[in-house]
């Protein structure tokens, strides 16, 4: 392929891409576990916020899978492989409200100061397209991480 980006630049834009993509996965399966077995007072409103936010890493996944074969690689797709990669910890089963959101809250800080990485060096990698990507994908988890701190006492 000729993008204007060679091969040894989109290699590394790609490995950075698939422990990101390992990192929403955990995150993923970590909410979405957190909607099935939270217990709390405001069980109904936190139980439809958490399955917002799942759906919401679910497109994130998707993206940045799919991000990956943009610029030339496979995608990793393997739960050991994601387990391997990933800097997040799954961590004990919490069922507590302030236990789970404080513990989503801590991972959501983790990928945005990796994003915040990633917009650097793939500039310095020359893949604008990609920094542009993970520029609007921190956002996101910027907005995602002020929600769950909305839950939790000031
Ligand atoms: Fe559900």
């Amino acid at each position: 392929m000729d993008i204007g980006i060679n091969e040894s630049n989109r290699k590394q834009v790609a490995d950075k891409l698939q422990k990101l993509l390992a990192d929403e996965h955990v995150l993923y399966i970590k909410t979405r576990n957190y909607h099935w077995n939270l217990r709390a007072a405001n069980f109904a409103e936190l139980h439809e916020f958490y399955e917002e936010q799942y759906g919401e890493l679910e497109e994130a996944i998707d993206e940045v899978a799919e991000r990956i074969r943009m610029i030339g690689f496979l995608s990793i797709g393997r739960m050991s492989e994601y387990l391997k990669l990933t800097e997040l910890e799954e961590g004990k089963e919490l069922t507590d409200a302030g236990e789970q959101v404080a513990n989503l809250k801590k991972d959501h800080e983790s990928i945005i100061k990796y994003l915040r990485k990633c917009i650097g060096d793939f500039e310095d990698l020359e893949d604008m397209g990609s920094a542009d990507f993970v520029t609007a994908l921190m956002q996101q988890h910027e907005k995602m991480r002020w929600m769950l701190e909305s839950f939790l006492p000031k």
